[in-house]
């Protein structure tokens, strides 16, 4: 049994997810984290919510809340969500944490023993007309590198590099818009990440099987000179994690807080103390995830992310784990994702525009999301949503292939040979076929499973399923029926174990549909197919089952056109 630690991105706490967010870490980690599971390997599957940095303040202000009461809203709202959705973490945490606020403040106390922070001096923007200095994102301008008109003060959307405010060309305030800013001088704390350059290429470099996205964009910060700049881990705002030197004060560092992107990451640890902390277990029940000195050395860690996160995990986070010179768990495998977009432009949350997770769910249930939105997971170039191709795929692959498989055979079965499996005959070539063709496509699907190549597991699944219906067409026991009914209901009995078979393969991506045919067929849960053969003889003559409720309702063109006509367009920003 195998141990995994698998973490998805923390979503900000700034409002409600767009789908084009959730496709881009905290879906396809849930299916990796299912499929684990499924396969028997111990799973500690963790995400938070980060909920530190202007973006929290700004929209705390905006709702009229005290930061802190937002934060406690927003964290339930998003919890709702991903329960809605079905993520399957272990813990969602919160990046305010008590534990998140004192393994952050360890490490900078370590880093700082170890000599890799420095007291700098620096100049910062600040804007008289908001009366405060304005840090990372809320500076806007153009990108000095790609020359992008809307970067943030952190990061290049468009190109991905990491900025610094002061390096933008034309640079406003995005929260007033006002172009009155001056530079002003304040006492900051740098990371020296530069005196890790080697470590971490070294590192880089023993990751021949990580995807190119990953590693493109890490080796490209790494090693265009500047990517590894020493960069400013504090920030002049009331709302973060104290700056402290262990459980220290630091001198210098009264009112200032740690810039939301050093904490975050650490959240990851944290949340997995949390999750401790609400099961009632000690430290060692967590720290065997994360310490290696504490039983972390067998531990595989895979993190999912969306490409935009990729530098602050293979340079950022890495300096800081490494750099502590503790024994902590480090990435083993980088999982990243270029970006989804909606409808010819961009999702976008500032501009309200797309579909929201709430507003999804409100439309249909979590599987036809989760089915379109992982069997287009932008794995190898950027993806687009489309009504029309959401339509089409829901009503095919979901409607016409599974649904209609299942319904059709537990109807027949139940019209001809009553609502158990029936008995007599016997499996013979053409189930021979079968049996070979899916032990084939199991194996290329556990493949793709086990190299999370997401999309190709999907199209995997789904010729799974079309090896079904196209045995159903062939061997037709509804005419048989008529002059062999023993032989018919051998062909039922194969197509049931089948059906049992399909709800255990698309859990991961289907949990739903999933549980809805296993309750259906009076099964608790079901084990993973090791021998497709022996998986397709479970179900004995005379087991009873239920014909489920229709499992996947037609996406009719009038709703279609309503959907894309209410989502059209930009909609009221989601705060
Ligand atoms: N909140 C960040 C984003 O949405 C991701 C943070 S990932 C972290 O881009 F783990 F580093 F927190
Ligand atoms: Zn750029």
């Amino acid at each position: 049994m195998a141990r995994i630690l698998i973490t998805s991105a923390l979503p900000y706490i700034n409002g409600i997810k767009h789908l084009g967010n959730l496709v881009g870490s905290q879906l396809p980690s849930d299916v990796f984290a299912r499929y684990c599971r499924a396969r028997g390997d111990e799973v500690m599957y963790i995400c938070a919510t980060d909920e530190h940095g202007t973006p929290a303040e700004i929209a705390a202000a905006k709702a009229g809340k005290p930061v802190a009461q937002y934060c406690a809203e927003m964290h339930e709202v998003q919890a709702d969500l991903a329960r809605g959705f079905r993520l399957s973490f272990d813990y969602f945490g919160r990046s305010s944490s008590a534990r998140n606020r004192a393994i952050t403040q360890h490490l900078a106390g370590r880093l700082a023993d170890n000599g890799l922070i420095e007291e700098v001096s620096e100049k910062q923007v600040y804007s008289r007309a908001d009366g405060r200095f304005l840090p990372d994102r809320y500076i806007e301008g153009t990108c000095p590198n790609c020359g992008y008109d809307s970067a943030r003060g952190d990061q290049c959307e468009n190109c991905t590099k990491q900025l610094d405010p002061t390096d933008l060309i034309d640079p406003r305030s995005a929260i007033s818009g006002s172009t009155d800013l001056e530079v002003r001088e304040t006492r900051h704390l740098f990371l020296r990440q530069s005196k890790m350059r080697d470590r971490l290429n070294a590192w880089i470099d023993q990751k021949s099987d990580w995807p190119i996205l990953t590693t493109s964009i890490a080796r490209k910060w790494l090693n265009d000179g500047d990517g590894l700049q020493d960069r400013g881990i504090t920030r002049d705002l009331d709302w973060g994690v104290p700056v402290k030197r262990g459980d220290r004060d630091w001198p210098g560092m009264e009112g200032k807080v740690f810039y939301v992107w050093f904490d975050a990451p650490i959240e990851y640890i944290g949340a997995t103390a949390e999750w401790a902390d609400a099961n009632g277990l000690d430290d060692s029940a967590w720290e065997r995830w994360w310490r290696t000195d504490k039983g972390a050395e067998d531990v595989r860690y895979v993190q999912f992310m969306g490409k935009d996160n990729v530098p602050f995990h293979t340079l950022s986070f890495p300096a800081t784990i490494m750099g502590s010179n503790e024994p902590w768990k480090l990435v083993d495998y980088i999982k990243s994702f270029n970006y989804l977009n909606y409808d010819g432009g961009q999702f976008s949350t500032s501009k309200g525009r797309g579909v929201f997770m709430d507003q999804a769910l409100d439309i249909l249930p979590s599987d036809y999301w989760r089915w379109w939105l992982l069997s287009h997971v932008p794995e190898n170039s950027d993806s687009e949503f489309t009504w029309e191709n959401f339509q089409a795929s829901i009503n095919k692959d979901l409607a016409d292939v599974l649904g209609n498989f299942v319904s059709r055979v537990t109807k027949f079965c139940r019209a001809r040979f009553g609502e158990a499996v029936p008995e007599g005959g016997g499996y013979g070539p053409a189930e021979a076929a079968v049996i070979a063709e899916i032990s084939r496509r199991v194996a290329a699907y556990e493949g793709h499973m086990a190299a999370i190549e997401i999309r190709k597991a999907t199209a995997e699944l789904r010729a799974i399923w079309v090896v079904g219906n196209e045995y159903l067409q062939t061997a037709a026991p509804w005419a048989v029926f008529k002059s062999d009914p023993e032989a018919a209901g051998a062909i039922v009995r194969f197509a049931l174990n089948l059906i049992r078979l399909y709800a255990v393969l698309s859990e991961p991506f289907i949990p739903d549909a999933s549980a809805t045919i296993l309750s259906a067929l009076h099964l608790q849960s079901a084990e993973w197919p090791d021998d497709v053969e022996a998986a397709l003889s479970t179900l004995p003559a005379g087991h009873a089952f239920d014909v489920p409720e229709v499992l996947f309702a037609k996406i009719t063109d009038d709703a279609r056109t309503e959907m894309q006509a209410r989502f059209a367009g930009t909609q009221t920003a989601k705060a």
